[in-house]
């Protein structure tokens, strides 16, 4: 089977970082739509159809002018913050039911998200949360990356993380993180893909003996919490060898009740940009060493590194396997259990696929 190209349409998906939407006209496509995004006098994000309906133009290269509005750069039709068309040049009468599409925008955990679905569909209480990146006793940094390749390839390598040892050793990865078995369990009610890496005595990565400060062997638990098909979330937490939780932690919940332990949430959102790439957002937060300038500049550049590895790899694979399917129209596949979690992320995307009407291969029943 191939993995697949299938965008999943109804589904929020995070367009940019807060911080990157400001007073001017910005472009970005996603799920294969030209997208202008802005943020309108009142400090809500907009974001509208890229295209001017008269010939095209895009509106991100026009000008944005006081009651937000959109005057485009070539003729001058001109678009409020709905998307409705407010003047034409050269004549009073509007035409008819000229607008350019507006998507539904929700400014959440310091990140903008994007229904680009059916409007009806969009719930915003559905978002998936990824409250540290926004909340005190925490501190953050983030990256973007646009990888030539599909979606789904970002999925599989975000849920094996026994890459880790190969393709980014010298930097997270360590022997135990490829030689430990992982546990799986798929929530569907919640369509949330769970993958637990509990490392009891380990090598401390740089990655880690870095920014902690600590030396010798740890415990090393990877806990990820994958919601197809937007937003993973890597519960990390660290600790001396043999330093455990009291009972009833739950990775990603109540850090203060687990002192002596250093807790990152790395997040990933995971937007298809078209077809055949995919935006990477990348977020590292920590509850260590927050008010550190130089742990952030050495996380931000070690991860930025490490997704570049990334970003690499799966350029090259999207290569592979498109011309594979060139050639032959299959792409043969080989999984074994460390796939577990990749294949039941993929099974939830397939019954997500199926529920807009598009089918994609078979994933094994198991491996
Ligand atoms: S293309 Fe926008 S007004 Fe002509
Ligand atoms: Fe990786």
């Amino acid at each position: 089977m191939s993995p697949s190209t299938v965008i999943i349409r109804n589904q929020w998906y995070v367009a940019a970082y807060g911080e990157e939407i400001t007073g001017e006209l910005f472009a970005r496509t996603i799920c294969n739509e030209p997208l202008v995004i802005y943020r309108a006098e009142d400090g809500e994000v907009v974001a509208l159809s890229d295209r001017c309906i008269h010939r095209r133009f895009p509106l991100s290269k026009s000008r944005l002018i006081s009651g937000d509005r959109i005057v485009c750069g070539y003729h001058g039709f001109t678009y409020d913050r709905e998307g409705t068309c407010v003047a034409v040049p050269a004549q009073t009468r509007i035409p008819k039911g000229a607008r350019v599409a507006s998507y539904p925008v929700v400014e959440q955990d310091s990140l903008v998200w994007v229904w680009i679905g059916d409007r009806e569909l969009a719930d915003a209480s559905a978002i998936p949360r990824a409250p540290w990146l926004a909340q005190e006793g925490w501190a953050s940094v983030r990256g973007l990356e646009k990888i030539e390749g599909r979606h789904s390839l970002l999925m599989d390598n975000l849920m094996d993380l026994s890459h880790e040892t190969y393709l980014h050793g010298g930097y997270i990865g360590t022997p135990e993180v490829a030689d430990t078995p992982i546990t799986t369990e798929v929530d569907e009610a919640a369509g949330v893909v769970r993958v637990s890496r509990h490392m009891d005595d380990a090598e401390c990565p740089p990655f880690y003996a870095n920014s902690t400060g600590m030396s010798g062997r740890i415990t090393r638990w990877q806990d990820i919490e994958y919601q197809p098909p937007c937003l993973y979330r890597l519960h990390s937490r660290v600790a001396p060898q043999g330093h455990y939780p009291a009972e009833g932690y739950v990775p990603g919940h109540d850090a203060d009740d687990d002192p002596g332990a250093f807790h990152t949430e790395i997040v990933y959102a995971l937007t298809p940009e078209t077809d055949h790439s995919v935006h990477d957002f990348w977020m590292v937060a920590r509850d260590f060493a927050i008010d550190d300038p130089e742990v952030a500049e050495y996380l931000h550049t070690n991860n930025r590194t490490v997704v570049l590895q990334d970003v690499d790899a799966l350029t090259l694979v999207e290569r592979v396997i498109t011309e594979e399917e060139r050639v032959g129209g299959t792409v043969t596949e080989r999984s074994i259990n460390i796939d577990t979690g990749a294949l039941a992320a993929r099974r939830m995307m397939k019954l997500l696929a199926r529920a807009q009407g598009d089918e994609m291969a078979d994933t094994p029943a198991r491996v």
